[in-house]
């Protein structure tokens, strides 16, 4: 019996190393530029892009789509869960039609696109992919069989938006009323969400905006304070959050506040300017563009660029989402989302 059990040991490792770790193995991502990593560079209709120096540095040594200086809190997840990084959608399909790849991916795809927002008409002239239309692009995956069904409900999602709805709400003086906009913002969220769910999701998460009304863009904005954060923003991006039986809230805002309140704790010196940019706060020029300079050490600043954290921070809000308290994640964490009882026979064996 024993030697029945040491001849089935190595088998029985090597198994559970194939499926070792969380029940869930992929991750679908929906949003905007806080989780797009490739689909805008792929998009050569899009002009909002991030293809040159000093973008990806920290990690991936050259610009590769994303729009930090490294990895995005989806990248992080994904290593904490021990699966490889999502690729873009269209990247996975340029090389499905181009023959490099047999299929799309089984650990996921991201359909994140940059400058997208919850309304479709958001950038809407910037040729981004709007988060309705990246929907439909998981929807048609599903219908022409690229994933395998039975993986969606064992899958992650992860839903990001509304940030440039809001950005934009203050830059175009959109003459609806603060309320309305907002009420109109939330009914797509949920219509999307539900969508999701009709789709077979069912571990979603959902992430609260950063604050908004303090990224180093707002210098551009005609009546926001430099020397505060905007509040009149922040109050907005609060209110837009979406909470359900299989959902799980990601609170963002309170996470990035924390880091405000009590930098030197987080290794922080810098929770106001972006590290590389130009102008007020750093924020008129985007990192790489002309006149830009850029700090020596992008792991002191909380923004990398003039919208967006720098891969320190999303590594810290990772954390605090992976394995966080409930002030910071609920009813669940990441951790407890990805690792729900596994249906897998393989573990029923003892
Ligand atoms: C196919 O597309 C991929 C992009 O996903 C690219 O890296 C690769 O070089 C392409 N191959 C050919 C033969 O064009
Ligand atoms: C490209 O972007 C423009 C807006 O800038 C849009 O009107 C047009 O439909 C887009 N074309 C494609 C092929 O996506």
């Amino acid at each position: 019996m024993l030697k029945l059990l040491l001849a089935l040991l190595p088998l029985l490792s090597s198994t559970c190393l194939l499926v070792s770790g969380y029940s869930a193995r992929a991750i679908f991502i929906f949003g905007d530029s806080i989780f797009d990593a490739g689909n805008n560079h792929f998009n050569k209709n899009c002009s909002a892009q991030t293809d040159f120096p000093h973008y990806g540095s920290s990690f991936f040594h050259h610009p590769i789509g994303r729009f930090t200086n490294g990895r995005t809190v989806a990248d992080f997840i994904s290593q904490f869960m021990g699966i490889e990084l999502q690729e873009s959608y269209l990247e996975a399909q340029l090389a499905v039609t181009n023959g490099s790849r047999r299929d799309y991916p089984t650990n996921g795809v991201n359909f994140a696109s940059a400058g997208s927002g919850v309304l479709r008409e958001t950038n809407e002239d910037l040729g981004v992919i709007s988060i309705q239309e990246q929907l439909q692009q998981f929807q048609k995956l599903i219908q022409q069989n690229h994933i395998d069904k039975t993986l969606i409900p064992k899958s992650l999602f992860f839903f990001e938006s509304g940030s440039n709805d809001i950005f934009n709400y203050f830059l175009l003086g959109d003459k609806r009323d603060l309320d309305t906009y907002v009420q109109t913002m939330l009914i797509q969220v949920a219509d999307l969400v539900d969508q999701l769910y009709k789709l077979g999701a069912r571990r979603i998460a959902l992430f609260s905006l950063g604050p908004v009304g303090c990224v180093p863009a707002r210098a551009l904005l005609p009546n926001a304070p430099v020397d505060k954060c905007f509040d009149n923003m922040n109050l907005m991006g609060i209110s837009v959050r979406y909470t359900g039986t299989t959902a799980v809230y990601g609170a963002v805002y309170d996470i990035v506040q924390r880091f405000r309140s009590v930098p030197s704790r987080y290794g922080l010196l810098d929770v106001t300017n972006a590290c590389c940019g130009e102008g007020t706060l750093g924020g008129l020029v985007q990192c790489g563009r002309e006149g830009y300079k850029m700090c020596p050490n992008p792991d002191q600043f909380l923004f990398w660029d003039y919208f967006h954290p720098s891969e320190h921070t999303y590594k810290l809000i990772s954390m605090a989402l992976w394995n966080g308290k409930k002030s910071t994640v609920r009813p669940a964490s990441l951790k407890t989302l990805a690792d729900l009882p596994r249906s897998h026979a393989l573990f029923k064996i003892k």
